[in-house]
This record gives C-alpha cells, structure tokens and sequence, in this order.
C-alpha cells in the first residue's frame, strides 16, 4: 500500500482506505484524529452517559466528549445537564472528583463557585473595584449545546446547528419504522 499521501488539504482517504485493508496511518496520524474530532465527536450526537448514574438531584459524574472534560449533573429541578469542566475565569477544571454529590463546584484556582446547573454564584473579592464586582449571566459554566435523552440514555453534540433527527432519512425503512413506533409510545424526552 503507498505511503499515506501529506498534502495541505488532509490525508487521502481514498488512497488510504481499500476493499480489503486500511492504512496503519489511519491509526497515527494526527490529522485523522484531528478529521475525527470535528466531523464525529464535536458535530454528531455522541453517547455521553446514563440517567442513572445521577439518579439523584445534586449527583454528578465526570465524562468526556471529544476531548472536552464534561460534568453530567442532576440539579435540584431533576433535569441531567452536561456542563463543560472548564471554569470560566481561567479554564482550570472546577472538578476533580470522578463522582460524588454536590450542590456547586468550587474551582480551587480563585474560588469562583458555580452551581451543578453552571451558573456563577460567587468569587473571591466580589465588590470590585469601586463596587463593579456584579456576576454576569455570561461568565457561567459553559453547557454542550445540544443534549437528548432516549430511554435514559444521554447524549451530547458539540455542535450548536448538526445532524438531528432528519438524519434518520437515510435509515433503512425498518428502523425508521421502529423509530416512529417508539416516538409515538413514549413522550419526547428532548428536552430534560
Ligand atoms: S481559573 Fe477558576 S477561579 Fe480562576
């Protein structure tokens, strides 16, 4: 097989993939990783995590998307939320913990406090200079912009405008079939 084409404009899938053998360089290249983040991992749905493992409000779990560092939450309203473990001040992670129960998130850098639904609750030194220490609404945790549900099972899409449901023209007829059936014997769980 020729050795994987390096041109500006990405690795040769067609070249590097035949009927019956793939190149090792699919494996390595970082620019197929690279391809891999942002046509599947940050665009398309993406199975994140369960339902139950934060069966209650307050308990929380650590994933990943991508490469993003993501807490699934369940807040006081029962709604599961993917917050992105990254603090708004200055990107540090805000938890540490694997899994546990906890009403905010406390990032060790400056102590700025979020709530497990992202929103800011408190820094350090909060009045400012001259009094203009006031939270903005903006400088909450930042969400995956889109979150499902089906049956309990989460997921997340990086992308704010991406593939949804109208994907499931290209479904053989069967499973589109199946996929009504199941729409219509239980309530939408889109939204959380
Ligand atoms: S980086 Fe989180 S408070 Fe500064």
């Amino acid at each position: 097989m020729a050795s994987p084409a390096r041109d500006r404009t990405g690795p040769d899938y067609a070249r590097l993939i035949e009927p019956d053998r793939v190149h090792g360089s699919l494996y390595t290249d970082p620019r197929v990783f690279a391809d891999e983040l942002a046509r599947i991992w940050y665009r398309t749905w993406v199975y994140v995590g369960h339902e139950s493992e934060v069966a209650e409000p307050g308990d929380y779990v650590r994933k990943s998307l991508g490469l993003q560092d993501i807490i699934m939450t369940r807040g006081a309203d029962g709604a599961v939320r993917l917050l992105l473990n990254r603090c708004a001040h200055g990107a540090n992670l805000v938890c540490e913990a694997e899994r546990g129960h906890a009403r905010s998130f406390r990032c060790p850098y400056h102590g700025w406090t979020y709530r497990n639904t992202g929103e800011l609750i408190g820094f350090p030194f909060n009045q400012g200079y001259g009094g203009k220490g006031t939270i903005e609404a903006e400088l909450s945790l930042a969400s995956v912009p889109r979150i499902a549900s089906h049956r309990g099972f989460v997921f997340g899409s990086m992308a704010e405008d991406g593939p949804g449901r109208e994907r499931d023209r290209r479904l053989p007829p069967a499973v589109r079939a199946r996929l009504h059936l199941q729409r219509h014997a239980e309530p939408d769980r889109r939204a959380l």
